[in-house]
């Protein structure tokens, strides 16, 4: 019998249907992956299962017994804990706080144990592989940290059912194996999860079965392991989607573009020296947390430099903030989308806007149709996926906020690109197309330093990959060294 159901489950925001008469089952002991395109309607539906928004028409069962799921925290009553896609940690609360925060174990005298909940909160991270004091605030953690924080929270639970949707997403390869491990164990005492990722090789590690979505609808379920991963792809697409990379470009041996010399960053950068032309497309490699993000931070001004020099076309630059790295023509897609300068409550094209103050004016008047041809060829380019140019971006999907994230920093129509694990979140047929927009930028002439959770991006598409270990350059390879295990080995061998 499945442990829970969903029967003709249909949902709309105002005009906008999420899901159609969807059916979803899980049965207790299996992985359940969910699929989809952005905006295919996978959040919306584990929100309904965990209590965060209410079904329009249809059904939840929980062993069989239609229920109705309130809240969150009467979905953790009724055994489903989740862990969202937008993290909803405190950034002020210390991680012990977070973990407990609606459920702090009350001592003697009804008082918080401040002192259980540290002991309690500890016990849970080691099992998880992060090494952090629960004293440490959330907003001092690194995004990869603050997932694993979250995660440890959903189970601290004790949940029948976990809910992951995209907890993965800006965990390394390490933390990911050390993450299905708990897995495996907790559905081998008949518990369940619902997992939800746009990483393949993640399903086919760890899923047991799949439902896929399109549109709003639910299209097959299916076994893991006896479908073809073309067939699973053109489920999820709607259509033959092409193979993934294509042939890297000649780089010209024109002078360098950007040229960093013994660079020293805060605790994260110890004298990083790295030179890169133009056309080139640099990968930055290591173990995480290894100084790679701060460092495009540093370039991008938005982390400050103590030491070192950056010279731009040979010429060197101070980068107090990002407004001067932007004058320069360097332009970052940041890590998160929390922190990308999204205005979630104004429109896609008023986001959009903000950034092509340089085609839009002319003699001081706004050029709204120059403005507006080119907000609609990067939403095109990025398949965008809103009612209308109009909608607010808070009420886009995860996924196609991160596009608006990348598509304003494509506007800017900067020379450099700093991109931080840009695909996060991003459909197998959308990534496809980023990374033939990545490879024309590159062919056009422009500068990408690309940072990325999964190694498959940075062998697919970079000249060079630059390994870093603690704080610093280890090793530049290139040409046929750039292979998985190549980059994994150089990550490790000063390790
Ligand atoms: N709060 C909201 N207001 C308006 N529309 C919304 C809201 N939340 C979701 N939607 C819309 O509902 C549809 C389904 O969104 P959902 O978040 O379920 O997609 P998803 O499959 O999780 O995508 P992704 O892979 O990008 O996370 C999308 O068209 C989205 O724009
Ligand atoms: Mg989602």
């Amino acid at each position: 019998m499945p442990i829970l159901e969903a029967v003709k489950v249909s949902k709309s925001y105002g005009g906008v249907k999420a899901l159609i008469d969807a059916d979803f089952s899980c049965e207790p002991g299996e992985v359940h992956a969910l699929l989809g395109e952005n905006g295919a309607g996978k959040s919306t539906l584990v929100k309904i299962l965990s209590g965060v928004v209410r079904l329009d028409s249809g059904e939840v069962k929980l062993r069989g017994q239609s229920i109705e799921v309130r809240s969150p925290m009467d979905a953790t009553r009724q055994g489903i804990a989740a862990v969202f896609q937008e993290l909803s940690l405190v950034p002020n609360l210390s991680v012990a706080e977070n973990i407990y925060l609606g459920s702090e174990p009350k001592g003697r005298f009804r008082f918080i144990d401040f002192k259980k909940m540290v002991d309690d909160s500890e016990k849970l991270f080691s099992q998880i592989g992060l090494n952090i004091s629960s004293r440490t605030l959330v907003r001092d953690l690194p995004l990869a940290q603050q997932q694993l924080v979250e995660i440890a929270k959903a189970f601290s639970r004790n949940p029948d059912i976990l809910i992951l949707d995209e907890a993965t997403s800006s965990l390394g390869q390490r933390e990911v194996q050390h993450l299905f491990e708990l897995v495996r164990r907790f559905k081998q005492g008949g518990k369940s999860v619902i997992f939800i990722s746009h990483r393949m090789e993640e399903i086919e590690q760890i899923a047991d079965r799949a439902t896929v979505f399109r549109d709003a609808r639910k299209i097959e379920q299916f076994k893991v392991g006896e479908v073809s991963n073309q067939q699973i792809v053109n489920w999820i697409a709607g259509r033959d989607v092409q193979s993934t990379f294509m042939g890297k470009g000649d780089i010209r041996q024109a002078k360098p573009i950007l040229e960093v010399e013994d660079l020293v960053a805060g605790d994260a950068l110890k004298g990083v020296t790295l030179t890169v032309r133009p056309g080139e497309i640099m990968g930055l490699a290591g173990l995480q947390g290894h100084g790679q993000g701060e460092f495009l931070l540093s370039l991008f001004g938005a982390y400050p430099v103590t030491q070192g020099k950056i010279k731009l076309k040979g010429a060197e630059v101070v980068l107090k903030s990002p407004k001067d790295a932007i004058q320069n023509g360097v332009v970052l897609v940041p890590e998160s989308r929390k922190n990308g300068g999204l205005l979630l409550p104004r429109s896609v094209r008023e986001n959009l806007a903000l950034m092509t103050l340089g085609v839009r004016q002319v003699l001081g008047f706004i050029n709204t149709q120059k403005e507006n041809r080119a907000i609609r060829e990067a939403t095109d380019l990025l398949a965008i996926k809103a009612a209308s140019a109009e909608q607010a971006v808070g009420g886009l999907s995860g996924g196609n906020q991160q596009k608006v994230v990348i598509a304003k920093a494509l506007l800017t129509n900067a020379s450099v690109l700093l991109l931080a694990d840009p695909t996060r979140g991003i459909d197998i047929g959308t990534k496809a197309e980023i990374y033939r927009l990545i490879r024309r930028l590159s062919d056009e002439g422009k500068t990408i330093l690309i940072y990325s959770t999964e190694l498959m991006e940075l062998v697919g598409l970079c000249h060079r990959v630059a390994v870093f270990y603690e704080g610093q350059v280890t090793k530049v390879i290139s040409g046929d060294e750039i292979t998985e295990e190549g980059i994994a080995q150089a990550a490790l061998a000063m390790a």
